[in-house]
């Protein structure tokens, strides 16, 4: 189910996002969070080579819980679906975008920054929404006063998304529907695409540290 798809994710606290320059560099990028204990990735569609990148993962790697991100259509949902991922984020929602998923079989986190956002996603079923972009909407502070009123909205789960770091992942973690927050900071583009892949193993365990605590 959607809920089964998408708790795994709160076993780590973090969702990795990342655009994955060419796809023979997806699998080695999996692998180093994995030795970290990460198994679990956010692939945007912002680079051609995502869906490959998807399916590399899926393929090489089963038990690794790959995602797909920067959803906005319905083929989008279809290709990724086909391409194997397990569940996708979208930095927006619109009704169709949620019926495409809901269709295809794919969980899905809808971005939402406001509070008729929020209900537009819950309305349709979707009972977690990725707050984005979380800093510049006003942060940790600004997303718990937004979940206060929601309470009894049917709003489960929340992955604030958009300059999540280490300094801020805390505040964001101790807020109760707070699931797991996203963010490039573990594997930015610049370090995947130079094959940096100990740095982000690094970067990847002092962040599951961080979010254990
Ligand atoms: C996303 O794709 O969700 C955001 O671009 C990630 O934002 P960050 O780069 O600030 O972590």
């Amino acid at each position: 189910s959607q809920q089964d798809a998408l708790s795994i994710l709160g076993e780590f606290g973090i969702v990795p996002v990342v655009e994955i320059p060419e796809a023979r560099l997806a699998v080695p990028l999996a692998r180093a969070l994995s030795e970290a204990g990460l198994t679990t990735i956010e692939v945007t569609m912002r680079t051609p080579d995502a869906l490959e990148s998807i399916a590399n993962i899926a393929a090489e790697l089963p038990e690794f819980h790959v995602g797909v991100g920067t959803l906005f259509t319905a083929a989008n949902v279809a290709d990724a679906k086909a391409a194997g991922a397990r569940f996708g984020v979208s930095p927006g929602y619109t009704p169709q975008l949620g019926l495409a998923a809901r269709e295809a079989g794919l969980p899905l986190i809808p971005g939402a920054a406001t509070a008729s956002e929020i209900m537009a996603a819950v309305e349709d079923g979707f009972d977690i929404v990725k707050f984005f972009p979380a800093e510049l909407n006003g942060g940790a502070k600004a997303l718990a006063a937004l979940l206060a009123p929601l309470a009894a909205s049917g709003l489960r789960h929340v992955m604030p998304t958009g300059g999540v770091t280490p300094d801020n992942l805390g505040d964001y973690l101790r807020i109760p529907r707070v699931i797991a927050a996203g963010g490039t900071w573990i594997a930015p583009r610049g370090l995947i695409a130079v094959g940096e892949f100990d740095i982000i193993r690094d970067n990847a365990a002092r962040a599951l540290e961080l979010a254990r605590t």
